[in-house]
């Protein structure tokens, strides 16, 4: 049984067979064709923190090939209200499914869960931890895009503090070989065990505060929101909402080929002009979630 929880629980050799698998599966994430190979399988969608495309993506996905979803988003109408922990949560839903994706806004929730479950468990987020799933789709849309997924310079750009999507993907752009930039505001840096992990692999590229200067030299701008529930005190959010937006005039100073992501949602960090760009990837890159999920599943618990 194998659950995902960390993107180091992925060999590179096994995200490539996801991406790979995905590819195959576009057709079928489209409604253009027709698989059942999920079919009497069934997905718990346990969301204990709010979402739109993970939830629904993995929804789809699991309709698409032919299987059933149980599950919840937001536990006002669950057990959890009366003061059920999380293990019992866990150790009962388990039962009621062959697999488990789990959000929640408590760092290491997902691998707590592991210990209560029979089934495989899949992070859709652990608070400012991590977000694996995010990744395999951020990998794939990069792959399509830029038509290789090495040798890139890739500038992760916002809350890279409490950003769980940049936890996840930094690491493994630097397994494939691709150089990092690191720009957030201060204050808002990516963890030190990231930092390490890029510098030991040596894909560590420039650290710094400013958007205007790394745009120039980028191939993939990933842009993230600043993650206002993280913040312990509104005060210090207010001090940094709003702080980079990536606009038409900011685009026209990267390369001609350089492609703008976002795991989404966006708040005012991508100015709605871009959306017409064709350096605007992020609504492709949420579509890309349905086929990499399907993978995902397949791979997961399609015995196969
Ligand atoms: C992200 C998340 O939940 O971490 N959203 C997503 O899954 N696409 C990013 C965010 O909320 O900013």
């Amino acid at each position: 049984m194998r659950h995902v929880i960390s993107v180091h629980d992925l060999s590179t050799e096994e995200i490539i067979d996801v991406l790979d698998r995905a590819e195959g599966m576009l057709d079928v994430a489209r409604g253009e064709a027709v698989e059942d190979r999920l079919k009497g399988k069934i997905l718990a969608s346990i969301f204990f923190e709010p979402s739109t495309r993970t939830r629904l993506s993995f929804e789809t996905a699991m309709n698409r090939l032919g299987g059933g979803v149980i599950g919840f988003a937001g536990t006002e109408a669950t057990s959890v209200v009366k003061g059920e922990t999380l293990a019992d949560t866990i150790r009962m839903v388990s039962g009621y499914a062959d697999a488990v994706v789990l959000r929640h806004p408590q760092e290491g929730a997902a691998k707590l869960a592991i210990e209560f479950s029979d089934v495989p468990i899949i992070n859709a987020g652990d608070g400012a931890g991590q977000h694996p799933t995010q990744t395999l789709l951020d990998l794939f849309t990069i792959r399509r895009e830029m038509g290789r997924l090495e040798g890139l310079n890739i500038s992760l750009i916002g809350d890279l503090r409490f950003g769980r999507t940049t936890h996840s993907l930094a690491p493994a752009l630097a397994r494939f070989g691709n150089t990092i930039n690191l720009v957030s505001p201060k204050g808002l840096e990516m963890p030190n065990g990231v930092v390490g992990y890029l510098e030991n692999a040596g894909m560590l590229g420039s650290v710094s505060h400013s958007l205007e200067d790394i745009v120039p030299q980028t191939d993939v701008l990933y842009v993230t929101r600043i993650q206002k529930e993280r913040f312990p005190d509104p005060v210090e959010y207010e001090k940094v909402a709003g702080v980079y937006r990536v606009d038409a005039e900011l685009v026209s100073r990267g390369p001609e080929k350089m492609i703008i992501m976002h795991p989404l949602p966006r708040v005012n960090e991508i100015a709605p002009e871009v959306d017409a760009l064709p350096q605007a990837k992020y609504f492709t890159q949420a579509f890309n979630g349905v086929p990499v999920r399907m993978a995902l599943l397949s791979m997961l618990i399609g015995g196969s």
